[in-house]
């Protein structure tokens, strides 16, 4: 397979590489006062200003060269004809085809995968309908008051960020909750919430073969059954959303009552397709329809604008620039907007699941650092905690500062403040202080000599740790649709250019596989697990297990 390392621009950005890190940002802002101006991109009610990354326009220009270098624009027809670009297993990806509009005929191996599309989305919008209007009632004649959403990973993380980011909107008459640990702890607190007879379950898994999901769907079935004491009241509260009738009809939900999707849509890539019942169902098909419209305004300027000018590219390609070039393994999703604070778990298995690889699609090491670490959670409280290793720590971390222009219904004070601090951590990041600010300000405080000598090393901040600001105009479904879309092509140009197949997750198999011969040897009246089978630690484990459950049952 071509080794991208051997390209040219690879070369060409290993040497612009020192000849940066011994440069700064605020160096590069002093030389080119007009940068921030410049190294911005929009679209789709979005803007990125890259301009605090340790970029000029050489190495700005070899990294879109290595885009080409790549076969970037060659992978994104191939995404969007509906070539079998997920190698190993045999899979085309188009969730981009999930969001297009009505009108369009999108043929993948001689069918219309577009006029399925849209069935399915007519069919979610009637069932929502008619569960938003009261019409679809529980086993005793009741309206809809709680919708249960039971599953995880993608088949909860995109939905579950969707309605918390636009909570606004949801049906006043809907309560949303999402189920997605398996400890019992998760499901027994949302059903001490419900009441079965106005309670409708969404059981959401792609495969539904998913261990935790179908786990937790028994029990909510249970539950149910405790309580209206006849099978015939399932129908009226269990949906399911997969890939495969078999095994959501061998589970026992009636297919009729079945949202089905494709193999052509990845997981973590489904939260337009039926995954997004819950959506639908929170905010209504005009707002679902909205998200979508979104993602699709996104598509089209992700597959038709110049990379120079292209926002997920650019994204990516600063991605790649702080992964590999700058030794920065590590990106931190910083919402400074309350509704999104579920956004870096949602692009955690986006970003990790997808690139997280050391093989290439050829089975060859790829010989490079992948995917960055992402986490986050929302800006304001990593300030109170993790953000002094941003500013001091040993390694450096790439930021995505995000905004929301639009203050919406809130206090303009309050999201003013939130603003503030947004711009000013950005700075902080990029500028730092160097030893004779920190010296000044302490003399201007006041401060005896030597406080100042032993304070100085801690004072002094590095600077030059890289960000980009994405600044949304309002946090609404488009917008939202829009941003998501974004961050998806990221991980797909990211994907391309380290060679990796973005679309497959063998890596989750091995501990799913372990997890179901340790759970029948955790079981107390099993016989003990030989010497041998496990290390000691694992053995310890589930010896140590075992005896707390048999203390239990003796106190009990
Ligand atoms: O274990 C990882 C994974 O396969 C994810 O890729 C997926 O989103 C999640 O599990 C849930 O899978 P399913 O929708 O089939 O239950």
């Amino acid at each position: 397979m071509h080794d991208i390392l051997q390209s040219a621009a690879w070369t060409a950005l290993s040497s612009r590489r020192d000849a940066l890190l011994s440069t700064t940002l605020r160096e590069l802002f002093h030389t080119d006062p007009l940068r921030g101006r410049h190294m911005q991109a929009s679209a789709c009610g979005l803007t990125l200003d890259y301009s605090k990354n340790l970029l000029c326009a050489d190495s700005l220009g070899l990294l879109l060269k290595l885009a080409d270098e790549a076969g970037l624009q060659g992978a994104i027809a191939a995404m969007f004809t509906g070539e079998r670009i997920n190698t190993t297993e045999e899979r085309a990806v188009l969730h981009v085809a999930l969001r297009c509009p009505p009108e369009t005929r999108w043929l993948v191996d001689g069918v219309d995968v577009g006029a399925e599309v849209h069935a399915v989305r007519r069919r979610m919008a009637a069932f929502a309908a008619r569960v938003r209007a009261g019409e679809w009632r529980g086993w005793r004649g009741d309206a809809i008051t709680d919708v249960v959403n039971i599953g995880i990973g993608g088949s909860d993380l995109g939905p579950a960020m969707v309605c918390e980011a636009l909570k606004d909107e949801i049906h006043p008459g809907l309560r949303m909750h999402f189920v997605s640990n398996v400890d019992g702890v998760h499901i027994g607190d949302v059903l001490r919430r419900c009441r079965p007879e106005t309670t409708l379950f969404i059981v959401a898994s792609k495969t539904f073969t998913t261990q935790e999901t179908l786990a937790n769907a028994r029990t909510a079935r249970a539950w149910l059954l405790a309580h209206a004491g006849d099978e015939g009241a399932i129908a009226r509260h269990f949906v399911a959303v997969s890939t495969s009738a078999a095994a959501v009809r061998s589970f026992g939900i009636d297919t009729e009552n079945m949202f089905g999707f494709w193999d052509w849509v990845g997981g973590r890539f489904s939260l337009w397709s039926a995954i997004g019942l819950p959506i639908i169902l929170a905010l209504g098909a005009e707002r679902f329809d909205a998200l979508l419209a979104g993602a699709h305004a996104m598509d089209e300027h992700f597959r038709s604008t110049p990379f120079a000018t292209n926002l997920p590219v650019l994204m990516a390609l600063i991605g790649i620039w702080n992964v590999d070039f700058l030794d920065a393994p590590s990106q931190l999703i910083a919402p400074y907007h309350q509704r999104l604070h579920r956004l870096p778990a949602y692009l955690q298995q986006l970003d990790m699941e997808s690139n997280g690889k050391s093989v290439r699609h050829d089975g060859s090491p790829v010989p490079c650092r992948t995917s960055p670490i992402l986490w986050g959670e929302q800006g304001i409280n990593g300030q109170h905690a993790y953000f002094q290793l941003v500013h001091q720590g040993t390694q450096r971390v790439a930021v995505d500062f995000i905004g929301v222009l639009d203050a919406g219904r809130e206090d303009e004070r309050l999201h003013r403040i939130a603003f503030a601090n947004l711009i000013a951590q950005a700075e902080a990041l990029m500028r730092g202080r160097s030893a004779d600010e920190a010296e000044a300000e302490m003399r201007a405080a006041g401060l005896p000599e030597a406080r100042i000598r032993a304070l100085l090393p801690h004072r002094i901040f590095p600077g030059n740790r890289p960000s980009n600001t994405l600044l949304l105009e309002r946090l609404d479904a488009f917008t939202l649709g829009a941003l998501i879309a974004a961050y998806e092509h990221r991980t797909f140009v990211q994907g391309v250019i380290w060679g990796v197949n973005s679309f497959d997750q063998w890596g989750v198999e091995l501990g799913k596989q372990l997890a179901a011969r340790v759970l029948d040897e955790l079981d107390p009246q099993a016989a003990p697990v030989a010497e041998g089978v496990h290390d000691s630690s694992t053995q310890g484990l589930i010896e140590r297990y075992r005896a707390a459950q048999r203390e239990d049952s003796l106190r009990a």
